[in-house]
Parts: structure tokens; C-alpha cells; sequence
């Protein structure tokens, strides 16, 4: 069973505890293990990546979770690491598992290779970075996510996600019978209610919805002048209060920031206190 804590700053799922923002480590390539220090030292706690060389460097996640625990800023047990299986045409030529095995084979292979990267013996999230297909939940889909059952039976990671997804593949997934996940990570529009009906289904099995481009995929909310005078209002910046209405919506933001003032400011979003007045106005902006 997972239960939000008081004010919404982290989320408890058994034994795992998920910090109240990720930190996304996509596109940073030579800089990854710099800015992973670097978050952790501002404060992060919760760290995204995937298995994915075209758009992440995971071994350089793992080089900046070393530099971190070395100077004593953190250790493996206070982190939330999270990473993601890739189906091989989301991959380029630099793929973690052996194209031609079984499906399930490349999951356990991509683990491996995630664990050896991150120097871990267990992730805490392990997330199908997305379905096979765009129209609906395949049975490739429910080979991948039984053989990912398996490494969580194995102890290789505490707790499964599923990202880009669809309400389709959500209700296809649970009507087939799956496990349900314990995250959905998608990239949230605002001119879509902001996942209205994904964060629906996620509210209904005690899912938490992890949202991605808060910020770019919303520029209109960014920029609208409603957004703009609650930022001055509260002195923050329009990005804090995207972030903090994130957060109001019962969401896990992630924050891709390569700015170490953008990093501090991110955080600092979790003490502003947006009222349930301004929550719904933001709310109801588009969409
Ligand atoms: N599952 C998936 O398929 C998927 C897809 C995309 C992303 N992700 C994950 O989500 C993470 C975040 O990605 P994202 O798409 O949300 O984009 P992002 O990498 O977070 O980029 C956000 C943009 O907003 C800016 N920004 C961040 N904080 C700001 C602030 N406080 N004020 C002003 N600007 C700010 C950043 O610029 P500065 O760097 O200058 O701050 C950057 O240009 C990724 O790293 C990855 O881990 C997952």
C-alpha cells in the first residue's frame, strides 16, 4: 500500500521511500557525472535514468553517485534510483542486451548492466520505458513485464514503473490481469488536463504518477500571465510554480536542470504554499 507523507514530500511504498522530485539525467552525456554530484549536493535524493546510451549515459550516473558517496555527501542507502528497460527501437547501435535473445532475456541483461553501471545490487524502481506499441498493451509487452517481475522477485529492484504510457495500455494491462505498476512516468501536457485521465487510473490503483517536461511541454502556462503573477505574488519564479502545482496535483516531478540555481530553486518549490484558489485557476489555465 502506498500513503502520501504530510505535506506531500515523499512517497512510501513498503519499504521504499521516493523522494518528492527526480532528478532526470537524460542528455547531459560528458557532463552527466559532474551534474549528478552536483544534484546530490543540492539536495536531491531521487535519480533518473535508463539503459538507454542514445539519451542517457548511465555509467556516468553511476560515476557521479561514486563522487557523491566518496565525499561523503550521500550514501546508496538514502537514494531513490530509478532506471528503465529499452526496447531496441528506442535504442541506437549501443545496446545493453543481446538483440537477438528473448525478450525477457534482454530485460535481465539490461539489468545487469544497469546494476554494474550504477555499482548497486538492487535499484529501488524499474520502469518499461515504454510499450512496444503505440494502440495498446502487446504480449511483448506482458513478456517484458513478467520477466521485470522477476528481477523484482530477485531483489534487483524494489518496486516497477511503466512510462509513456497510454490509459488504453493501463486498462488493457490490469484487465489482462498484470500486477499493476507502482509508478507511470509520462510527459505531462498541460492542454491534456494534465494526464487527467492517466492520473485518474493511476489515482485509482495507488499508482504515483511521475510527470516529465512539466516546464517544456507547458510553455503557454509558463509564460500566462496568471502563472506570472502568482510567481510574483510569492516571489518564485514561474517554474516553481509549475513544479509546486505538480506537486499540489499529487504528482513526482522530474527536473531535468543542468543550472545549479535552477536545481536550488526546483527544490525550494516543495515549501511554497499555493493555496487550493490558485491551484485550481493553474489547473484550469488549458485543458
Ligand atoms: N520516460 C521518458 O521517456 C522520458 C522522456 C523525457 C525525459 N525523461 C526524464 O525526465 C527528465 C526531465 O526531462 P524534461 O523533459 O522534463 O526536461 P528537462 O531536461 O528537465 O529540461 C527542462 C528545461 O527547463 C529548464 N529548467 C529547469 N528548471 C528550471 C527552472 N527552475 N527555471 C527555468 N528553467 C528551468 C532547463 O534549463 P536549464 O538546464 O538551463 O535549467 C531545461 O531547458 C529527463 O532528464 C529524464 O530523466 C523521461
Amino acid at each position: 500500500m502506498r500513503v502520501s507523507l504530510p505535506g506531500g514530500h515523499s512517497w512510501q511504498n513498503g519499504a521504499v521511500t521516493a523522494p518528492s522530485f527526480l532528478y532526470g539525467t537524460a542528455w547531459k552525456e560528458d557532463r552527466t557525472p559532474a551534474l549528478v554530484e552536483l544534484a546530490l549536493r543540492t539536495g536531491f535524493r531521487g535519480i533518473d535514468t535508463a539503459n538507454q546510451r542514445r539519451h542517457y549515459f548511465e555509467a556516468g550516473v553511476g560515476q557521479g553517485l561514486a563522487a557523491a558517496y566518496r565525499a561523503g555527501i550521500v550514501t546508496r542507502a538514502e537514494l531513490f534510483l530509478q532506471t528503465k528497460y529499452t526496447y531496441q527501437p528506442g535504442q541506437d547501435h549501443r545496446l545493453p542486451y543481446d538483440p537477438d535473445a528473448d525478450l525477457s532475456v534482454q530485460v535481465a541483461q539490461s539489468m545487469a548492466s544497469s546494476l554494474e553501471h550504477l555499482d548497486t545490487d538492487h535499484v529501488d524502481s524499474y520502469v518499461l520505458h515504454g510499450p512496444a506499441s503505440g494502440q495498446g498493451w502487446s504480449d511483448h509487452d506482458a513478456e517484458v513485464w513478467g520477466a521485470m517481475g522477476r528481477e523484482r522477485d530477485a531483489g534487483r529492484t524494489r518496486l516497477l514503473g511503466v512510462s509513456n504510457v497510454s490509459l488504453r495500455h493501463l486498462q488493457q494491462m490490469a484487465a489482462g490481469g498484470a500486477e499493476t505498476p507502482a509508478f507511470v512516468q509520462n510527459r505531462c501536457f498541460a492542454v491534456r488536463g494534465w494526464d487527467r485521465d492517466v492520473r485518474a487510473f493511476c489515482a485509482q490503483y495507488k499508482i504515483v504518477y511521475q510527470g516529465f517536461s512539466l516546464l517544456t511541454a507547458n510553455q503557454q502556462v509558463l509564460h500566462h500571465p496568471l502563472v506570472s503573477g502568482i510567481a510574483a505574488r510569492h516571489r518564485v519564479t514561474p517554474a516553481q510554480v509549475v513544479f509546486r502545482f505538480a506537486l499540489a496535483m499529487g504528482m513526482l516531478p522530474l527536473t531535468g536542470t543542468s543550472d545549479p540555481e535552477h536545481m536550488r530553486q526546483d527544490l525550494a518549490a516543495r515549501a511554497l504554499a499555493l493555496s487550493a484558489d490558485e491551484t485550481r485557476a493553474i489547473e484550469s489555465i488549458v485543458g
